[in-house]
């Protein structure tokens, strides 16, 4: 009976500890959820009152400044795009300053979805679909009424560092293929992707998988599961590169882009990173140095 009493009350304690662990994970899920884009600098909307940039009238949608749930911008290799890109072309890092670089540049990736703000030359609210019904406009136009403020803008154009420009001759280079020129082998069909490990050692081999039919790469950080693609690894992005020679020429390559080293929508590291680059995990994710 003694015995029976205490390990109803070790019990009882155990759930109370139960309740309270699971009251702390309530809470500090909470704070996770709170901690998301709302939070963060890309929300432009006028409910995001701390931010660098953002609309004091126009909206409070989050998602709308990026993204559209119909009619979006097909040109642009990020999901439902709402914007148009700037038609401007880039200047970029291997052609002006490297002669030990090895893979090639195509910037027609996913990049261009941030270089729509982040090379300064059209407005951040400068969408195709606007919140609201009926204000659709294929070139794109700004918020009708809306004001911008913050300290790092000029009428919505984004200015200061975060302004990468069009010149990218002194940014990590993007658009460009990862591996020192791509993975080894090609496959029996140009709809098919590439396969096999990097060109040049100097890079960790990606991981890769076929969702959908399509092949996927991505290179696995120290964060997560192993052979798992997470937000929490570096994301490579599949294009089939023209390369006048190459056996892999047409076949799917994996790309590095922007946002394989930064999520647009999390603040769980500074700026956006993927993984935190404390010991510049960042960069030793993909080199081997
Ligand atoms: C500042 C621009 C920006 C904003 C704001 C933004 N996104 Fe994105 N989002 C992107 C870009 C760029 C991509 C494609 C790059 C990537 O992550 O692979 C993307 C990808 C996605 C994806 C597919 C990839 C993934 O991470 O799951 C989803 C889903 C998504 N966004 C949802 C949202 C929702 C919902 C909101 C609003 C709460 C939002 N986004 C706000 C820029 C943005
Ligand atoms: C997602 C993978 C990836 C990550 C993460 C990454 N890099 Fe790179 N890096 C590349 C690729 C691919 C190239 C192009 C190299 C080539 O084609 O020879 C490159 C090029 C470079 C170059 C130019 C090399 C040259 O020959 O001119 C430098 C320097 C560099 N990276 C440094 C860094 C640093 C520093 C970090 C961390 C802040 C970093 N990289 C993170 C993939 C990555
Ligand atoms: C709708 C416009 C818009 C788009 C599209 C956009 N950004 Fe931004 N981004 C901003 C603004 C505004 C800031 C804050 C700039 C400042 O503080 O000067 C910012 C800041 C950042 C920062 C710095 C964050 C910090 O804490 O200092 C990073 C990194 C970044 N963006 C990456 C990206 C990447 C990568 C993409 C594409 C996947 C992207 N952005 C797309 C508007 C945008
Ligand atoms: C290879 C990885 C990598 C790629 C690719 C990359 N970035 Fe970054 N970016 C970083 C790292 C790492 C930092 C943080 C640097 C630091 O902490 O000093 C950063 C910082 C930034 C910042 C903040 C600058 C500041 O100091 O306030 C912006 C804005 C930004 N990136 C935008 C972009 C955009 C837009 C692209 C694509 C055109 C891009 N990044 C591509 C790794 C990358």
């Amino acid at each position: 009976m003694q015995t029976h009493a205490t390990t109803r009350s070790n019990a009882g304690r155990l759930l109370k500890l139960l309740a309270a662990a699971a009251l702390a994970l309530g809470v500090l899920g909470g704070q996770q959820a709170l901690a998301g884009i709302a939070d963060t600098k890309h929300n432009l909307g006028a409910s995001n009152g701390n931010n660098t940039n953002f609309m004091s009238t126009g909206t409070t949608e989050i998602c709308v400044f990026c993204h559209t749930p119909h009619a979006s911008n097909t040109n642009v290799k990020a999901p439902l795009w709402n914007k148009p890109t700037n038609g401007g072309s880039y200047q970029t890092y291997s052609t002006a300053t490297s002669s030990t670089i090895d893979g090639s540049v195509d910037m027609s990736g996913v990049s261009l979805a941030c270089l729509s703000c982040h090379d300064g030359t059209q407005a951040m609210d400068t969408m195709i679909n606007q919140p609201g019904s009926g204000n659709y406009n294929a070139a794109g136009a700004q918020i009708a009424g809306g004001q911008w403020a913050g300290a790092n803008q000029t009428a919505g154009k984004m200015i200061g560092l975060a302004n990468l420009t069009s010149d990218l001759t002194n940014d990590h280079p993007v658009g460009i293929q990862y591996c020192g020129g791509g993975v080894s082998t090609g496959s029996a069909s140009t709809s098919a992707a590439s396969s096999g490990n990097c060109r040049d050692p100097d890079f960790v081999a990606p991981t890769s998988g076929t969702v959908a039919g399509t092949r996927v790469w991505w290179v696995d950080s120290a964060a997560g599961t192993t052979g798992t693609r997470e937000k929490s690894d570096m994301i490579l992005y599949a294009r089939a590169p023209t390369l006048t020679g190459d056996a892999t020429s047409g076949f799917f390559q994996p790309f590095v882009e922007c946002a394989s080293c930064h999520d647009p929508h999390s603040s769980t590291n500074a700026t956006f990173l993927r993984v935190s680059n404390a010991q510049s995990a960042v960069c030793l994710t993909c080199h081997n140095k």
